[in-house]
Order: structure tokens, then C-alpha cells, then sequence
């Protein structure tokens, strides 16, 4: 059936770091067929040629392609706020003692329906979800996303060391744990696998070993983990692997470094581990409000563009403050202004790329998703603030649409998103 979406429409197909811009249109037709677009231009054009289309018209708001989430836990939505601690207090009394929880695959698919609701009521449609520790948990997991629709990358956390002894497990069991989940859930449907170490921290040589199996053994699968985020964490891993160059070289040595790979935090990193990374194509997921939370530190942007290397946002709940990417885009701009000199100057198009096309490339989903143009899915966000509110009368009275743009990364909020679509399907509406 064929859709045309009438509406305001703000996206940056052409990268603003290298010279792009916003690309806005106020009465954009998108034609839409079978969730794919197919044709893109003023309404008025677009309508002469699907004169029989129906049309679905947007104009009281604003449409944004979907929202990328590129590290993201799912089985910390209940540890939302936990402030006061660093990382590695935060984890021992916040975080572990709840993901231990999920042991019981009831209270795992409650979590998963909880955080699924979550993020698809934040606008979120693609994600990189750091998963569970439990095989069952994960099931539970990939069965909700794929009852919702959302396009998501996870997989089982893998520990063996460190952590509390109730998540951890042996390489020979992630293994084989990992394989069945793979077989079952890689490529079904919007979904695909990533292999998951939680961090060098807590995955010896071997557990890292049975990592580079899998991806030998399944090369198109993605890998996810943790790096450089806090300086007591860097300490002991360098203590933990003394034949490693640094803490990426952790994840090098053993095949884990390629174009799927996500790494979240590197508020740390050092000259050599940003050229891996870059040479590897390998991203990384910067996770302003919980680098800001949990004291990490100071995110050098500059450093990884300079180097080459990707970047994109994520939430990192339940260390991050909730699962709004305008919220993480405005802390990245905070960031950086707070760096002075050393900063990037951000403008709204960069925010709204990170959150957008930056995530699809780092998901290796730029195919896809991460604008709204012909040939990419009907993944799209309608941003409709309630009449009246402050992000109303800001919008209605923007300058420009950068203005406009920069109002909503200020201003928006889950409440702000009225409507969200994946592959042309209705996945979430306020009302
Ligand atoms: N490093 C290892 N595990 C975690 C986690 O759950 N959150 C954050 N922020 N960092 C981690
Ligand atoms: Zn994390």
C-alpha cells in the first residue's frame, strides 16, 4: 500500500563534521511503499505522481528520521539514577545486584517489554542493546523486540572473572550459550547478533578467545563492549593484561576490532588506540550524561575526529539518565563547550546527525536508516509538542530551522514524541 507522509521534515543525509548541512523542507511528500521510500520532494510533486496514495498528513509537528541508540543496557532500566557513585562503586551496588535479577526469565521479559516501551517512546528505533548474562534472559529479549519491531543489534554479556559470581560463566559456555542464541535470532527479521564481552575488566584471555571464535565462525556478527570509560577501571585492566600495547589492544589482540565493532565510553583513550580504532573502522559509542553521572570524565571529541574515528551517541542506561537522545545530544554539546578551546563547536545538524545518521553508519545500517531519503526505510519520529508548552511556542516562533532543531535538543522530551515508525509500521503514539 502506498503512504504519503506530508510534513515539516529536518535530516542530515550529508555529514556535517565533513562540510554538510541541515537539509529541512517545510512540506515534504514521502512517499512511502511497503516502508520503503520511494520518492521524497514538495508535497504538491510527489502527489501528482500517486494521485491514489493515501496521505497522512503531519504538518502540526515535525519529522525527524528515527533516533540510534548505540549503547544502550536493557537490564538496567530500574537503575535509573543512581547518582553519587564512579564506575566501579556504581556497578558492585546499582547495577550488578539488579542484572543478577534477571537470572528469573519472567522478570527478564518484564524488563524487556519495560525497556523496549522506553526507547520506542523516546523516539528510539534502532539500537545497539548491551544485553544480559543470562541465555534465557536474552531469548526473552530478542522475542519482545521482535513483537515490537524494533531494529535492534544484542547479545549475551559475557563474563568470567571480577564480577559478582552469579553473572559470571565459563568460555566454554558462552560459547556455546552465544551460538544458540545466534542461531536462533542473527538475521531474523530487524535483528541481528552482537558478541558481547562487558568489558577486558571482567573477560580473561580465554573468555575473549571464545569472542574471536564466534565472530570467526559467524563473520557478519557485531561485537559490543566497554573501553577507557574511568581511570581506577583503566588502571586494572592494564594490571590484568600485561602483554597488551592498551586497553583496545585488549580487544585487537583477539580479532574482537573490525567494522562492526562498538565500543562505548573512550573518555580516555591514547594516541595509539585511536589510530586502531580508526584503522579498524571500528566505532565509538560517546555516552555524554553518564560520562557526566558517574564521573567518567570529559569526552575529547576533537581527538577521534582528528584520528578518524567514528562516533555516534548512546544512552548507556541505566549509567546514562534515561533513554532521550535530544537529552544526550545537549550533554554532548555541553561537554564540549565545557572543553574550551580543546571542544568541538557543535550545531544543532551535528546533534541531530550523531543521534541519527552517525549511529546507522556505526550499526552498519546506512543503507537503511539515518535519513529520510529515497531508498532508505520509513524510519521516522513525528516530534508534537502539547499545545501551549514551551517547546510549542518555541517552535511555532523559530528563527530558522536550526533554530528550530536546536529548540527541540534543548527542549524535547519523551512527551515530545507523538509518533514512531519502523519500516513504515506505527511502533509507538502517544495518545
Ligand atoms: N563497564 C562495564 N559494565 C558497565 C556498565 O554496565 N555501565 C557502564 N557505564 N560501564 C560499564
Ligand atoms: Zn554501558
Amino acid at each position: 500500500m502506498s503512504v504519503i507522509f506530508r510534513a515539516r521534515v529536518l535530516d542530515t543525509p550529508d555529514d556535517p563534521f565533513a562540510g554538510g548541512s541541515l537539509r529541512s523542507g517545510d512540506d515534504v511528500g514521502l512517499l512511502v511503499d511497503n516502508g520503503i521510500i520511494t520518492a521524497r520532494g514538495e508535497f504538491a510533486a510527489v502527489r501528482i505522481d500517486a494521485p491514489d496514495a493515501q496521505v497522512v498528513d503531519l504538518r502540526d509537528g515535525v519529522l525527524i528520521p528515527g533516533l540510534v541508540d548505540t549503547h544502550v543496557h536493557f537490564p538496567q532500566v530500574h537503575v535509573i539514577g543512581g547518582l553519587g557513585m564512579p564506575l566501579l562503586d556504581w556497578l558492585e551496588r546499582c547495577a550488578l545486584p539488579e542484572e543478577a535479577r534477571l537470572a528469573d526469565r519472567a522478570y527478564a521479559e518484564q524488563i524487556a517489554r519495560e525497556f523496549l516501551s522506553g526507547v520506542l517512546a523516546a523516539g528510539t528505533t534502532s539500537a545497539m542493546v548491551f544485553g544480559a548474562h543470562f541465555a534465557t534472559a536474552m531469548d526473552a529479549f530478542f522475542g519482545e523486540a521482535a513483537r515490537v519491531g524494533m531494529r535492534a543489534t544484542a547479545g549475551l554479556v559475557v563474563s568470567d572473572r571480577i564480577l559478582r559470581s552469579d553473572l559470571l560463566t565459563s568460555p566454554t559456555r558462552a560459547y556455546e550459550e552465544s551460538r544458540a542464541l545466534i542461531d536462533t535470532w542473527h538475521g531474523r527479521g530487524r535483528l541481528r547478533y552482537a558478541v558481547t564481552p562487558r568489558f577486558a575488566l571482567s573477560a580473561s584471555g580465554p573468555m575473549l578467545e571464545s569472542c574471536q571464535q564466534l565472530v570467526k565462525d559467524t563473520p557478519d556478527l557485531f561485537v559490543t563492549s566497554h573501553v577507557n570509560e574511568n581511570n581506577r577501571e583503566i588502571a586494572e585492566v592494564a594490571a590484568l593484561f600485561p602483554d597488551s600495547r592498551d586497553y583496545v589492544d585488549c580487544y585487537d589482540q583477539y580479532g574482537l576490532l573490525g567494522r562492526r565493532t562498538i565500543l562505548a565510553h573512550n573518555v580516555h583513550p591514547k594516541p595509539a588506540e585511536l589510530a586502531a580504532l580508526a584503522s579498524a573502522s571500528a566505532s565509538v559509542s560517546h555516552c555524554p550524561t553518564s560520562n557526566a553521572s558517574l564521573g567518567s570524565g570529559f569526552f575529547p571529541l576533537r581527538e577521534h575526529l582528528d584520528a578518524g574515528v567514528r562516533v555516534a551517541l548512546g544512552s548507556d542506561v541505566g549509567g546514562g539518565t534515561g533513554f532521550s537522545l535530544f537529552k544526550e545530544g545537549l550533554q554532548a554539546y555541553f561537554v564540549q563547550q565545557l572543553l574550551g578551546d580543546k571542544g568541538v563547536q557543535l550545531t544543532p545538524a551535528h546533534l541531530l546527525y550523531l543521534a541519527t545518521a552517525a549511529g546507522a553508519q556505526a550499526l552498519d545500517l546506512a543503507e537503511t536508516v539515518g535519513d529520510l531519503s529515497v531508498g532508505k526505510s520509513f524510519d521516522a519520529v513525528l516530534v508534537q509538542p502539547a499545545t501551549g508548552s514551551t517547546l510549542d511556542v518555541c517552535l511555532k516562533n523559530a528563527a530558522d530551522p536550526s533554530d528550530a532543531l536546536a529548540k527541540m535538543f534543548v527542549l524535547g522530551t519523551a512527551y515530545d514524541v507523538a509518533k514512531v515508525w519502523i519500516g513504515g509500521d506505527a511502533v509507538h503514539s502517544r495518545d
